[in-house]
């Protein structure tokens, strides 16, 4: 008897999980501000690679620790996430777990994305179910042998992640604290302008001094306001046209051929000129750092 229980229960599990409730219409604000998240926070870069299919994913993302494959987040019900719950994308985007328990690799910026509110990651939520299925088989990740034994992710993840929505910096006014959000939880300019060690644990003593991307050979500049070493030379209308159209204020553009200059285009040009000038108010309460990345990775990183 209780066999058959356990079996009925399952074979239920599974037609609720087949046919999802029809959901009622979205509401238009939540899933605009879904639609902006879903670029401004990078997802568009990596889940809906350009000439495939939108949400599709694969995406490579060539890193020291071995190359990742953005898996396809359409709700399509077997290739895609269209058997999940609102609670399973929580657990994705706020532990950085898949619905089976297993940690995601921190390519998927879940340290950054933990941070998010409640409210947009409804709104994200609300945005990627609303989108077409579409069909697009998941690639298998090839980390780096030396990264691959187990228990690597659960290491990783007691140095690096910290789980639960951002706790506001005090004494920060509000388009500081909004400026917070944003390069922490939402476009994650920290995660790639900060200095890592080797095994990537981000050197927060020395917070935006600038980084790199070694599995790209990529040098990510310093952001704080020191004036050599750091942007404190540049205006809150030069980070503004800077975000809006790669421009820096001698005129030069971010390179082509470098993440920041994709970024912009596709991501952070979207955000109101509003945020824009609030990222630009949180840099400026960072602590001045002379770290140079290119003195310290350009040799490496040099193509
Ligand atoms: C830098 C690339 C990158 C960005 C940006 C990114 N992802 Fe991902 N995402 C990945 C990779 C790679 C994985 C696979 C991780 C793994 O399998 O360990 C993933 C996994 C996922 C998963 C789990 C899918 C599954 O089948 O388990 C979801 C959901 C997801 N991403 C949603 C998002 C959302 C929403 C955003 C934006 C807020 C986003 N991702 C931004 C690369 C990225
Ligand atoms: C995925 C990694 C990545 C993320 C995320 C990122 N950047 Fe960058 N950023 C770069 C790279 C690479 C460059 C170098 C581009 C170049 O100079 O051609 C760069 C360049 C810049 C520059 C030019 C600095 C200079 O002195 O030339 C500024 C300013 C900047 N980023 C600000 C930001 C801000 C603000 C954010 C978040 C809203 C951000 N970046 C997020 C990788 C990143």
């Amino acid at each position: 008897m209780r066999l058959i229980i356990a079996l009925l229960a399952v074979t239920v599990g599974v037609t609720v999980a087949a046919e999802p409730a029809a959901e009622p219409a979205a509401d238009p604000a939540v899933y605009a501000q879904g639609e902006l998240l879903y670029h401004a926070a990078g997802c568009v870069g990596c889940h809906s690679v350009p000439g495939l299919p939108h949400l599709g994913g694969g995406r490579d993302n060539p890193t020291v620790f071995g190359t990742f494959y953005a898996p396809n987040i359409s709700p399509d019900l077997e290739q895609g996430i269209g058997a999940w719950t609102e609670g399973d994308f929580f657990t994705a985007m706020r532990d950085g777990r898949a619905p089976d328990g297993r940690l995601y690799w921190p390519t998927f910026p879940t340290m950054a994305y933990t941070k998010m509110t409640d409210a947009d990651i409804h709104a994200l939520w609300v945005y990627l179910s609303a989108q077409p299925a579409v069909q697009a088989p998941e690639r298998a990740h090839e980390p780096k042998p030396i990264y691959a034994f187990p228990g690597a992710l659960n290491l990783w993840r007691i140095m690096e992640f910290r789980p639960g929505p951002l706790s506001p910096e005090p004494g920060l006014t509000d388009p500081q604290q909004r400026g917070q959000y944003l390069v922490q939880a939402v476009t994650y300019c920290d995660q790639c302008h900060t200095p890592r060690s080797k095994i990537g644990r981000m050197r927060r003593g020395r917070y935006l001094a600038g980084g790199a991307n070694l599995g790209k050979l990529e040098i990510h500049p310093n952001l704080t306001p020191d004036p050599e070493a750091g942007i404190g030379a540049w205006t809150e209308d030069d980070m503004v046209r800077f975000l809006t159209t790669g421009e820096k204020p001698d005129g030069s553009f971010a390179r082509e051929d470098w993440v920041m200059h994709e970024k912009v285009r596709d991501s952070y040009s979207r955000l109101s000129e509003e945020d824009k000038r609030s990222i630009y108010a949180y840099l400026q309460t960072v602590p001045a750092d002379d770290f140079d990345p290119e003195a310290r990775w350009g040799e490496e990183a040099a193509p």
